[in-house]
C-alpha cells in the first residue's frame, strides 16, 4: 500500500482527527474526520468561509494528530488549495454526510491536499516509523 494510503486508512480508522493551524503565534486546533486520496494526494475538506480555512491561507503549514488506542500519528507539512470540482465529488461521494452542508459549486466547499509531509507513526512499544509523501 502507499504511504499516503496508509495514513489514509487510519485517518478513516479513527474517524476523528485534531488539526492544528497557526493563527500568527497562536496555535488553533479543532476536530476533523474528512479524508480522500485522490490522484495520490491526501486531501481534507473544510469551508472556505471557516476561520480554519482563513489560517491556513495565510500560513499552510498544518499538523494533524489522531490516536487508535494504540497508535498515534502526527501529520505536518502544507495544504494547498484545489478548486478542481472532481475531487470535490470523490470527497461528497466518499462521505455521503457531508451533502447536507456542502455542494461542489456552493462557492464554499474546499478541498486542501498535503505537500511535503512527513506522518510519524509512534507507540509506547515500537520505534516511531516516518513516511513521507
Ligand atoms: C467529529 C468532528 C469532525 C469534524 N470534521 C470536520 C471537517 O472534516 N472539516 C471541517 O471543516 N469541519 C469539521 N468539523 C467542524 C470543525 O471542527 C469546526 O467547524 C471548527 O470550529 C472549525 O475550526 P475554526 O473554528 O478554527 O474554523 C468537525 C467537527 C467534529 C466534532
Amino acid at each position: 500500500m502507499e504511504n499516503v494510503e496508509r495514513v489514509c486508512e487510519f485517518l478513516d480508522k479513527v474517524g476523528t482527527y485534531y488539526l492544528a493551524t497557526a493563527e500568527n503565534d497562536q496555535p488553533r486546533v479543532r476536530p476533523f474526520g474528512t479524508s480522500l486520496v485522490y490522484n495520490g494526494r491526501l486531501y481534507i475538506e473544510t469551508g472556505k468561509s471557516k476561520s480554519v480555512s482563513k489560517q491556513i491561507a495565510a500560513d499552510p503549514k498544518v499538523e494533524i494528530c489522531a490516536f487508535d488506542g494504540t497508535k498515534w500519528l502526527r501529520i505536518s507539512g502544507e495544504l494547498i488549495n484545489d478548486d478542481d470540482r472532481a475531487v470535490k465529488v470523490a470527497m461528497l461521494e466518499k462521505m455521503p454526510s457531508l451533502k447536507a452542508m456542502y455542494d461542489p459549486d456552493d462557492g464554499n466547499m474546499q478541498m486542501l491536499y498535503f505537500k511535503n509531509a512527513s506522518a510519524v507513526f509512534s507507540s509506547f512499544t515500537e520505534a516511531p516509523e516516518t513516511l513521507t509523501f
